[in-house]
């Protein structure tokens, strides 16, 4: 990972991950083409798999019999400890029931949560101005569109700063070939959205 002398103006490091757990997921597919795009545009990347942090739904008395042993549950806190080396995130979500999926906001809410035992690592300050950009996959033909409006409320409600830019791949089961979109439209547009994230983690050298 990173090192101390590491700045967000020299390698910023990008947190990229699915919000899928699912081992085929469609949305995994898409941030797996994001990886060389953002790592041509200068970031290093950090490639998660939500399937690989399994957290709890998020249940106020489960956190606070956690905290009365001295932290929050450990998958939170490693997930944490991660997304506090992130300098800038790229998110891609599938789309439920016209809005982001549950593993989400799950996931966004258990990492926002303050952890004692560790403030600098733990809480709101993790999201905190730093740039995010979001894209979203769909086997539908809208691509997962609806979910990306819900998705830029929730990042910037934790005061992310949302990239204008985004994408939505409809039809995604079909979208996809050798880790790459087919479309070379919508391959450009995942490399503009990669070089602009990049670049504005770089501009603004939020550091984590
Ligand atoms: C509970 C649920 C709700 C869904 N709602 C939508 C929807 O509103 N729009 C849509 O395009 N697809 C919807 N789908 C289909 C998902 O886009 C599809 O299952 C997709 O493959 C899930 O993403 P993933 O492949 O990244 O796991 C829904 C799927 C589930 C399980």
């Amino acid at each position: 990972m990173h090192t101390a002398a590491d700045t967000p103006a020299q390698t910023p490091v990008i947190a990229l991950f699915a919000a899928s757990a699912r081992r085929d997921a469609l949305s995994k597919r898409l941030a797996l083409a994001c990886v060389a795009p953002l790592q041509a545009a200068g970031a290093q990347v950090m490639h998660l798999d939500l399937n690989d942090h399994p957290l709890p739904l998020y249940h106020g008395d489960e956190e606070a019999a956690a905290l009365a042993q001295g932290s929050l549950p450990a998958p939170v806190v490693a997930l944490q400890q991660l997304f506090a080396q992130a300098h800038g995130f790229l998110i891609v979500t599938p789309e439920y029931n016209g809005s982001i999926p549950p593993l989400l906001k799950n996931t966004l809410d258990w990492c926002s949560r303050a952890n004692p035992a560790d403030p600098a690592r733990s809480g709101v300050a993790l999201y905190a101005n730093k740039p995010a950009a979001l894209m979203a996959t769909s086997p539908g033909p809208l691509g997962g569109m609806r979910a990306l409006f819900h998705a830029r409320d929730v990042l910037g409600y934790l005061n992310m700063l949302v990239l204008p830019q985004q994408l939505a791949v409809g039809r995604a089961n079909e979208a996809f070939a050798e880790g790459k979109l087919i479309d070379e439209r919508q391959q450009k547009t995942v490399t503009a959205i990669c070089q602009a994230l990049v670049s504005t983690t770089r501009q603004l050298g939020s550091t984590p």
